[in-house]
């Protein structure tokens, strides 16, 4: 099938790739030349595990092509997916500027009968709304889905090929069968994973997910400072009621707060849309001020235990991006934690695998960016834990605390045994881990 993605990012890359790699003919279009010249060489511009061989076979064997223009991708396409990005806008609404942009440059373009599928997490009734931007350009028929994308960053390609579910929202005989056609690959192992429904559940669908996870943090972050103030260990809670399987064992890992490009902007704009009709979303509320909250604990226990003044003293910091597996810095807690000890004097030294070129963008050479974890600990009066890295596992502890003016180890992910650590001659404090 020919196919069109609009928006060459996370989400429109991986899903062109992977629709590539499944038989069809994809165009991917971006409207940042830059980043075109880029992938028609097989440079991705983001780091995505499996990512890279997957366009590179796809490109060299003439099923995926990267190109700015757009029309002439539409043309040849029988779906085309709007996959731009949907930033918050000032108010916390979703900004659909660049949706309802591509919508009518779609619409511009239209030869004969084509299904336009958003793909871009967008509020409830925007499908209507692409509808009539294609429709005010277009007298040609067209169907409209909604197709929202469940893939995690640092394993995108792997839920892309072999998705829990793909959620379709329909209205069209026509546009169903073609839909299915499409995801028919993907969704063969497992039993019918494919769930179609009305548009505007789907549109829901994406928002309900994130907001139910984003959701489990929250609690689970409450939960872990509740257990510093009792004596108890969250790890251990976690683990009790994990095993119920009415709770499930995902997403109740603690943290220094969730970040990335999709539970804050996603868990404000389900709030704006209900606030825009009188329905208060009380609990996604609270989720947010826990997070807030949360992006500062890291922060807190630092100064707790080094001071408030921290001229003349220098931090660690290990892990830079908002998760592990990504360069993804995109509302990562570790900026206000970079923020706050530069605020408060620190020399800063940090270490990432993957995303110092995102956070260079942000701090310049405000911070030292480290090409090993042993030279972000090197004189440091604190080493800090704030992304979940494999690297960061299992280092030389020995040679770390040897490193470290003063052992002090603020554990943000609970990645490490505090019993090992304190034996081990570290000053340790997790989140949530007793009264440590
Ligand atoms: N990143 C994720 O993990 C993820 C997961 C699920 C859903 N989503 C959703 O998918 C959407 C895209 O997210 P992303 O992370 O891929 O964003 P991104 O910012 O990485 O990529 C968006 C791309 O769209 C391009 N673009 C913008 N306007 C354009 C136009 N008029 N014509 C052509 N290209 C245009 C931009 O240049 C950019 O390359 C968002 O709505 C997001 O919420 C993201």
């Amino acid at each position: 099938m020919h196919v069109a993605v609009i928006g060459s990012g996370y989400v429109g890359l991986v899903a062109g790739a992977c629709l590539a790699e499944t038989g069809n003919d994809v165009v991917c279009v971006d409207k940042d030349a830059e980043k075109i010249a880029r992938l028609q060489r097989n440079e991705i511009p983001i780091y995505e595990p499996g990512l890279e061989p997957m366009v590179r076979r796809n490109q060299e064997e003439g099923r995926l092509t990267f190109t700015t223009d757009l029309g002439t991708a539409v043309q040849a396409a029988r779906v085309v997916f709007i996959a731009v990005g949907t930033p918050p806008g000032e108010d916390g609404s979703a900004d659909l500027q660049h949706v309802l942009a591509v919508a009518k440059e779609i619409g511009r373009n239209m030869n004969g009968h084509k299904v336009v599928v958003t793909k871009s997490t967008v509020p409830v009734g925007t499908a209507e709304k692409v509808r009539s931007a294609v429709r005010s350009e277009t007298k040609n028929g067209f169907a409209v889905c909604s197709n929202p994308e469940f893939l995690k960053e640092g394993a995108a390609i792997e839920d892309f090929m072999k998705p829990d579910r793909v959620v379709i929202g329909v209205d069209e005989d026509e546009a169903k069968a073609v839909m299915g056609e499409l995801y028919a690959p993907f969704t063969r192992q497992g039993g019918d994973r494919i769930l179609f429904m009305d548009i505007a559940s789907a549109e829901v669908t994406k928002y309900a997910a994130n907001a139910m996870l984003a959701t489990r943090i929250s609690f689970m972050n409450q939960m872990a400072r509740f257990c510093e103030l009792v004596g108890a260990d969250v790890n251990n809670v976690r683990r009790g009621i994990g095993s119920d399987q009415r709770i499930g064992r995902a997403f109740l890992y603690p943290g220094p707060g969730y970040g990335g490009s999709c539970f804050p902007k996603d868990v404000k704009a389900i709030i704006h849309t209900a606030d825009s009709l009188g329905l208060s979303l009380d609990v996604l509320k609270a989720v947010e001020d826990v997070n807030e909250a949360q992006k500062r604990v890291v922060l807190h226990k630092t100064l707790k235990y080094l001071g408030s003044d921290l001229s003349g003293k220098i931090v660690g910091i290990w892990g830079l991006a908002f998760k592990a597996e990504t360069d993804d810095m995109r509302e990562s807690p570790t900026i206000p934690l970079i923020e706050g000890l530069l605020e408060a004097g620190a020399r800063v030294q940090t270490h990432d695998p993957k995303a110092t070129d995102s956070a260079r963008a942000i701090f310049g050479d405000g911070v030292m960016y480290a090409a090993d974890p042993y030279s972000a600990a090197h004189g440091a009066d604190a080493l800090l834990l704030m992304t979940e890295w494999l690297v960061y596992r299992n280092p030389d502890f020995e040679r770390v605390r040897k490193l470290l003016r003063r052992p002090l180890l603020i554990d943000g992910r609970n990645l490490y045994d505090p019993d090992r650590m304190t034996a081990l001659g570290f000053e340790y404090h997790g989140i949530g881990r007793g009264r440590r």
